[in-house]
């Protein structure tokens, strides 16, 4: 809930971690009916703090894409019952520009022109926002997005679901040199393939004396220094690709966004690389998802396009800011 496009009233994260971790990784049937049953509850929550409760709410935003269709159209159908029954302007938002406007939120004198990098499970883009509601992408991953990459070497290597903040764990105070992983280098783009099937062959590489049931390595220093040089690798290409963006563009300012946004190191790399530019990377829980980067960027997409009608279609592939 947002007071003005920008102050967070309430910031409700009902998280599906647990439910996923069981199958290591998301299940999309499950996600969806996981939405339907918490949905109800998550915005009673967000409306605690209002004393009017809804009569205190002006307009709804809610995530149009990209995402799994069953997740958007429970929330869409959520937001268009609500909006409808109460008479309220409903704004349908692109997930992106979610991530994206989590740095406006966070950075009270943030304002655009800004390069942000958008780094999550579903996203590797590094989008130019040059006015509020004009974005143009600089560069995009050709494969796998980072936050992919992440999930699927952990599993890899036997860590839990999610794989990100495992690998952090995992790499902390250990040495990136042991195993070498082949670095991407592309013009205005992301690659993150290479990088995964180089583990893949690290790993068999080992022998499989040295690996257990599951193909994953035994040794837990293995499993370690192969985190620590993953996690490496992908924040030296994440930061060489913001890096170009902004030889190119001449941006004063960038922001880390998205939920990979959360690594300590990438955002360790960011902070000691751009040490001249404004550089924004919002504190953890506005980078992985929530309700407030969605709220944030529908209250500028109202202001400058007016409501969306009800019965708007929710779009899993949407990318851009429209
Ligand atoms: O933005 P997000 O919450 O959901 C999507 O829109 O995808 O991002 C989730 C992704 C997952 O791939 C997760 O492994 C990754 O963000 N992630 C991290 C960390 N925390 C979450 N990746 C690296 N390091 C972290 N600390
Ligand atoms: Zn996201």
């Amino acid at each position: 809930m947002l007071r003005d496009g920008r102050d967070i009233v309430s910031s409700v994260v009902s998280s599906q971690v647990a439910l996923h971790a069981e199958h290591g990784g998301v299940v999309p049937e499950l996600a969806a009916r996981a939405h339907l049953e918490s949905l109800a509850q998550v915005v009673d929550a967000a409306l605690a703090p209002l004393p009017g409760g809804w009569d205190d709410v002006d307009a709804l935003a809610v995530t149009r894409g990209p995402g799994l269709v069953g997740c958007l159209v429970v929330g869409a159908l959520y937001a268009q019952a609500a909006a409808a029954s109460r008479g309220l302007p409903i704004v349908g938002v692109s997930h992106l520009a979610g991530h994206v406007y989590s740095a406006w939120l966070a950075a009270r004198h943030f304002e655009p022109p800004f390069l942000a990098l958008v780094v999550s499970g579903g996203h590797t883009d590094c989008v130019e926002l040059r006015e509020h509601g004009v974005a143009q992408r600089l560069a995009s991953t050709r494969d796998d997005a980072v936050g992919e990459a992440f999930d699927k070497v952990a599993r890899m290597l036997g860590l839990e679901y999610p794989g990100g903040p495992a690998i952090q764990r995992e790499a902390a105070g250990v040495d990136p040199g042991r195993f070498l992983l082949p670095r991407t280098h592309l013009d205005a783009a992301f690659s993150f393939s290479g990088v995964k099937t180089a583990v893949r062959y690290a790993i068999r590489d080992l022998g499989p004396g040295r690996l257990d049931e599951r193909g994953v390595p035994r040794d837990r220093d293995v499993i370690r220094g192969i985190a620590a040089s993953f996690q490496t690798t992908a924040v030296d290409q994440l930061v060489r690709g913001l890096a170009q963006a902004v030889d190119r563009t001449g941006a004063e300012q960038v922001a880390v966004v998205g939920g990979v946004a959360a690594n300590s190191a990438l955002r360790a790399a960011v902070t000691e690389r751009f040490k001249g530019l404004t550089v924004v990377v919002p504190p953890l829980e506005l980078c992985t998802d929530n309700a407030a980067m969605i709220a944030a960027a529908g209250w500028h997409r109202l202001q400058r396009l007016g409501p969306d009608s009800l019965g708007f279609e929710v779009d899993p592939s949407l990318a851009e800011f429209a």
